[in-house]
């Protein structure tokens, strides 16, 4: 492989595939990152970017790196009408 870092995007911490379904006003339940963590460890990628996980919750970064994954929550479309 060439170039810079590599970064993975898409459904993090989310259960869904496709992030489409928020333009349709859907949320989108929580899933766990066992299988993220797992592919970092193997050095798929550098770089992770969250887009609704912190749109929900503006404090998920600090959770995961607390190990606070119990705390996560799902995706609720109403995440786009305001800021936090
Ligand atoms: C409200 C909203 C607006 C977005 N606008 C753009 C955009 O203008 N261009 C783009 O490439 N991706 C856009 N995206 C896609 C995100 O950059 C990201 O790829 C997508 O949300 C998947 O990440 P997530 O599952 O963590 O939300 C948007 C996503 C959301 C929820």
């Amino acid at each position: 492989m060439t170039g810079g870092p590599a970064l993975t995007v898409g459904s993090v911490g989310l259960d869904d595939g496709d992030f489409t379904r928020t333009f349709r006003g859907e949320g989108v339940g929580v899933s766990g990152l066992d299988d993220l963590l797992d592919r970092m460890e193997r050095d798929e990628f550098d770089i992770v970017a969250v887009g609704r996980a912190l749109l929900q919750d503006p404090h998920w970064a600090a959770r995961v790196l607390d190990g606070r994954f119990d705390e996560l929550g799902s995706y609720d479309a109403s995440a786009l009408t305001f800021l936090r």
